[in-house]
């Protein structure tokens, strides 16, 4: 069979699933098992395919025509223009995050600064951040072991481990240290929105990850009142908030005495990321 044969005939299974992106996601798919970019397999349609790699293609199409994303089935995914291990134990980094990267960067440019990444994932924030801050360290963690697991391992891939540590552990258990920056994607869906949310992501992507409680603020509020007694005085809070949070969380914010500095919206104008200073 020829890779035009096969990416038409993986497409229009995918199709049939009303997976909108089914001729890239059968190109991606077949350009895993190939070994190739997707660009070498566009140029050469009609290269005939070995069955085992046939049959390998076949699962992967499976796998995806039960919609699980595309990033678990590769085990990674690109952020902050580098890749990042991911598996169904961590959410896959999203393009909003990767705003309030850029925000921070700008602000922090060339400063040596201690950071701590609440619900760290992947490690995708912390360590994109001190790939570009290369004076700063700092610590990330997470309820989920799996998921440090994971942040461990991209860590060392993206050699960052003597400036990056990642522990296993809940918010309500950081004490000590002072930070000059915290930083959040926390879980804030609302419980009662996870059933309406994508097949992709809500059957596979971690509850955890997802839920923040009947009003989507539980984890939110949590890392406000926690950050107010780690942060050092005018450091800063960068968290990433759910669409229509804004006014709630800003008010949170304010009788915590965190002053907004900062508001970056995403690329429907939504207020997505708030970046406060600790007030005396
Ligand atoms: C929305 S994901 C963000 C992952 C990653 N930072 C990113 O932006 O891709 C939220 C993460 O918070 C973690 N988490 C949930 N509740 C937590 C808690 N109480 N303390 C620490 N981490 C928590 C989850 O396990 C999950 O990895």
């Amino acid at each position: 069979m020829e890779i035009i044969e096969l990416i038409n005939s993986a497409s229009r299974q995918l199709k049939d699933k009303k997976i909108y992106s089914h001729k890239l996601d059968s190109e991606i798919l077949l350009s895993k098992v190939l070994k190739k970019t997707r660009e070498e397999l566009i140029v050469n349609l009609e290269q005939k395919i070995a069955p085992q790699e046939i049959s390998y293609f076949n699962s992967l199409i499976h796998r995806r025509s039960l919609k699980e994303p595309i990033a678990y089935i590769l085990k990674e995914k690109e952020f902050w223009s580098r890749n990042f291990l991911v598996n169904n134990n961590t959410l896959i980094p999203r393009p909003e995050t990767e705003l309030m990267v850029e925000k921070i960067v700008k602000i922090f440019k060339s400063k040596d600064i201690f950071i701590l990444d609440i619900g760290t994932g992947t490690g995708c924030i912390l360590l994109s951040i001190l790939s570009e801050l290369k004076d700063s360290k700092g610590i990330g963690i997470d309820i989920s072991s799996k998921a440090i697991h994971i942040a461990n391992a991209n860590s060392k891939e993206h050699n960052l481990t003597n400036r990056s540590k990642f522990y296993k552990r809940s918010l309500n258990e950081i004490y000590s240290n002072k930070f000059d920056l915290i930083v959040s994607n926390p879980p804030y869906i609302m419980k009662k929105d996870i059933k309406n949310l994508q097949e992709d992501i809500k059957n596979f992507e971690p509850k955890i990850a997802l839920d923040g409680g009947n009003d989507g603020l539980d984890v939110i509020k949590k890392v406000i009142y926690k950050s107010r007694s780690i942060l050092k005085i005018k450091g800063m809070l960068a968290l990433e908030i759910g669409n229509e949070q804004f006014k709630k969380v800003s008010k949170i914010l304010r009788s915590n005495k965190f002053k907004t500095k900062h508001l970056v919206k995403d690329y429907r104008e939504n207020v997505r990321c708030i970046l406060s200073t600790l007030e005396n």
